[in-house]
């Protein structure tokens, strides 16, 4: 596809998350050509490297991190000639007018005004450093052309988050902001909406009406592992809910869009935060259940409590796992409670959505045919197979009336027969052609925030005293099950 040259300045090229995740999905990006022909990475960091280094450093990454290593030498030759490097610091006004510097010296090049994406891969105390040393340095006024890309975690409440944007906002438009939360990058994230309105079978039923509740479910093998620095003030609520659960929310739940564009897309996201029945501190109890993992065995292998990892206090009072009910007050969802739920060491390595659909109104089968209680279930697979599998009732062969529950699996894999793009490749080249759908807006973020709130601020002033309250390798504490069970329903297990 024909692209805008563009020069992508990556700030905390050094780091992790530009070795592990953002390189090697740029360079597949470089493979499947769909970086411009006019292209240039500068890497930005404190570090002592210099543009052979850092290549070569990538080429580890790469090498170990993308979905299909290198070809070729020529290949990787080709790709990290337009790799460069600026040692800088980033508090110092200096590297930002060395850097303006360098950018125009590159339209001259390249006789135009190539696009400019400003990445920080940096730790979120330095965004508000990095959009100030951008705006003074006149590198934020060409509105079209430049961009700011951050990650979570924005904020560590809404307070912070507010901060945070309140800097972003001083130098740069909402418009030029993406905000990546890179769930919504991941193909069967955006599936969600395909199944939902590129089918009109499914909406009709997709209400209260027919939905008794539905369960999101994001449940994770890993442990802490080597993170405890960022987790230990972060938890399964920052972490996991007040991001990537929610937005996995709002798109089950949303409004049908008009047109399918940022602005429609994310309005109707909005809409949902909006309904979502906010938890007063009264109802944290009711609503939000915690636990934290102790020692137990995956897989056969014994791991550690969580309060056992390295860098976690001894008495740590941070949540590896949370439950919650929500409600969306509005006309279609009135009555159908969402559960979502995540956690750390659970047994198996499962995201999905199970929609729940309604009991049959009147049991005509005698008892003997066994038909207790399976209702019909749509489940949306989000990984690590992805796939939508539909559950009902279907009649067991025989001269017997006995009632069976039966699946429909479809599979993305055996269905197209080709891997999917990883969510940071998508993310970037949206990035790259300015498509701001995928991405979050202040005001989603800032909703999430709000919501969270009262549950952050109870389980602050009340240190779990159960803790650790599941073992690993289990599916959490008895409180989720208690949660879930205030209704008469239960937890159903991942497909
Ligand atoms: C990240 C969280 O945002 O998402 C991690 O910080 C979590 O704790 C990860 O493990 C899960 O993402 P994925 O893409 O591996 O399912």
């Amino acid at each position: 596809p024909q692209q805008q040259p563009t020069v992508f300045v990556l700030f905390g090229a050094g780091g992790d998350l530009s070795w592990r995740l953002i390189l090697p999905a740029l360079f597949n990006l470089y493979l499947d050509k769909y970086l411009p022909e006019q292209w240039l990475l500068i890497g930005v960091d404190r570090q002592d490297y210099d543009q052979h280094s850092l290549a070569q450093h990538y080429r580890e990454g790469i090498q170990q991190y993308s979905r299909r290593g290198i070809p070729d030498d020529k290949t990787w030759q080709s790709f990290s000639q337009a790799l460069r490097y600026q040692q800088a610091d980033i508090t110092d006004p200096t590297s930002y007018t060395q850097l303006a510097k360098a950018l125009v010296e590159q339209d001259k090049t390249w006789h135009g005004k190539a696009e400019r994406v400003f990445y920080l891969a940096t730790p979120p105390f330095l965004f508000a450093d990095i959009a100030k040393g951008l705006g003074e340095a006149n590198l934020a006024k060409a509105r079209q052309r430049a961009r700011i890309v951050v990650e979570k975690p924005l904020g560590h409440d809404l307070e912070s988050f507010r901060g945070i944007n309140q800097a972003l906002n001083h130098y740069f438009q909402e418009s030029q902001i993406y905000r990546i939360d890179h769930f919504l990058g991941k193909e069967t994230v955006q599936n969600i909406l395909a199944l939902r309105f590129a089918n009109p079978i499914f909406e009709p039923i997709w209400n209260r009406r027919y939905i008794d509740h539905i369960a999101i479910t994001v449940a994770e093998t890993l442990g802490v592992e080597h993170r405890a620095n960022y987790y230990e003030g972060a938890g399964a609520l920052r972490d996991m809910v007040q991001n990537h659960l929610l937005q996995l929310l709002c798109l089950v739940a949303m409004e049908p869009p008009v047109v399918f564009d940022a602005h429609d897309l994310r309005d109707r996201r909005m809409d949902v935060m909006h309904a979502i029945r906010p938890i007063s501190a009264e109802e944290v109890q009711r609503y939000a259940a915690r636990g934290q993992y102790g020692a137990g065995w995956m897989n056969g292998t014994q791991v550690p409590a969580y309060r056992e990892e390295k860098g976690v206090a001894p008495d740590s009072n941070t949540e590896t796992y949370c439950a919650l009910e929500f409600h969306v007050d509005n006309w279609r969802w009135q009555g159908v409670p969402f559960y979502l739920r995540t956690g750390k060491r659970l047994p198996v390595e499962a995201s999905e959505i199970s929609i729940r659909f309604q009991d049959i109104p009147h049991q005509a089968f005698p008892t003997s045919a066994g038909l207790n209680a399976q209702p019909a279930q749509l489940v949306i697979r989000l990984q690590p197979e992805e796939g939508i599998v539909l559950k009902f009732m279907a009649k067991q062969p025989g001269p017997h009336l006995v009632l069976r529950p039966v699946e429909m699996r479809f599979s993305y894999q055996e269905a197209f027969q080709a891997t999917s793009p990883t969510a940071y490749e998508t993310l970037l080249w949206d990035i790259m052609k300015g498509d701001a759908t995928l991405f979050t807006r202040a005001d989603q973020v800032e909703a999430a925030w709000r919501l969270l709130m009262p549950i952050l601020e109870v389980w602050e002033a009340n240190p779990a005293t159960d803790f650790p309250n599941y073992r690993a390798g289990t599916w959490g504490p008895e409180a989720a099950e208690v949660l879930i069970a205030h209704s008469g329903r239960s937890w159903l297990a991942p497909t």
